[in-house]
């Protein structure tokens, strides 16, 4: 498969995609809508790949927000039928059962940082800014900005970003709850891949329950999420990665995961 705005890699089993498009800050168009799109699709569909890293090309920038040049001359019945950039939700986030994580290099603005927030958690560069500065372009956030930032920050702090379009360093971002944690950027790709390497060794069904139990801590009732919780607890208790789990445990020795 041959991409013109993403790079993809596969470093062991973890499948490495950085958004690239330097020069314009690795604005979002719709080619990189596509092209992302068909990436995670072959990462999910590989047997072999247990964890995805996206993040940006060069040192500035994750991404600077939804390509504005691109934006500019649409008309709005275009972003209408287009049902613009609704793709990454329906064709990425809802159908990628296995882990990804975003390193975040640097700007991650307006679409970057909603599509920061669609991965499973996020690794900051020092240097990481995130905002959702679309008030002052005339719009509001259109991926998910004031539903995911919401619910990763609080009422109060996504409400003031959203209407004051201010940028939220990446300490703020690690206190508030919207980062796992803050890497010196030299060391964000290296600090990401490996932990992305120590999910992709984990077992595979254990590693989708586990993403799919904390998601539905956003979807459900916590009776509902509760019962949820239990149910995929005790599906796992039937494979073979439990008994070998378990079995390594008792016998003090590692353990051979077959991912089943
Ligand atoms: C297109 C962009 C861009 C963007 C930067 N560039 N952001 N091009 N879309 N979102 C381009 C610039 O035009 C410029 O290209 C080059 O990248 C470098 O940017 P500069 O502005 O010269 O860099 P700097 O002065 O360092 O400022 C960095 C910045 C600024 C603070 C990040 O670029 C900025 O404010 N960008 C826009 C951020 C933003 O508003 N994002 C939200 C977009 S709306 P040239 O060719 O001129 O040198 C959005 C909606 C999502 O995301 C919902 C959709 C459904």
């Amino acid at each position: 498969m041959s991409f013109e705005t993403i790079l993809v890699e596969q470093k062991g089993a973890v499948t490495l995609i950085t958004l690239n498009r330097p020069k314009a800050l690795n604005a979002l168009n719709s080619q990189v809508c596509a092209e992302l799109v068909a990436a995670f699709a072959a990462f999910e569909a590989d047997e072999t790949q247990g964890c995805a890293v996206l993040t940006g090309s060069g040192e500035k920038a994750f991404a600077a927000g939804a390509d504005i040049k691109e934006m500019a001359d649409k008309p709005a019945a275009d972003f209408f039928l287009q049902d613009f950039f609704a793709d990454w939700q329906a064709k990425l986030v809802k159908t990628t059962r296995k882990p990804w994580i975003a390193a975040v290099n640097g700007f991650a603005l307006g679409g970057g940082c909603e599509l920061a927030m669609m991965a499973d958690f996020i690794l900051a560069a020092d240097t990481a800014k995130f905002g959702q500065p679309e008030i002052k372009l005339g719009v509001a956030p259109g991926m998910g900005g004031s539903q995911r930032l919401t619910r990763a920050v609080g009422k109060a702090k996504a409400m003031e970003m959203c209407l004051t379009g201010r940028m939220m360093g990446a300490v703020e971002a690690e206190s508030a709850g919207l980062v796992a944690r803050i890497v010196p950027l030299a060391d964000l790709l290296d600090d990401a891949l490996k932990t992305a390497q120590t999910i992709a060794e984990m077992p595979r069904m254990a590693a989708i329950a586990n993403k799919e139990m904390v998601n539905a801590a956003f979807e459900t009732t916590l009776d509902q999420g509760l019962l949820h919780e239990r149910r995929l607890f005790q599906i796992l208790t039937a494979s073979a990665d439990k008994a070998e789990g378990m079995a390594a445990f008792v016998e003090k020795r590692a353990a051979q995961w077959q991912g089943r």
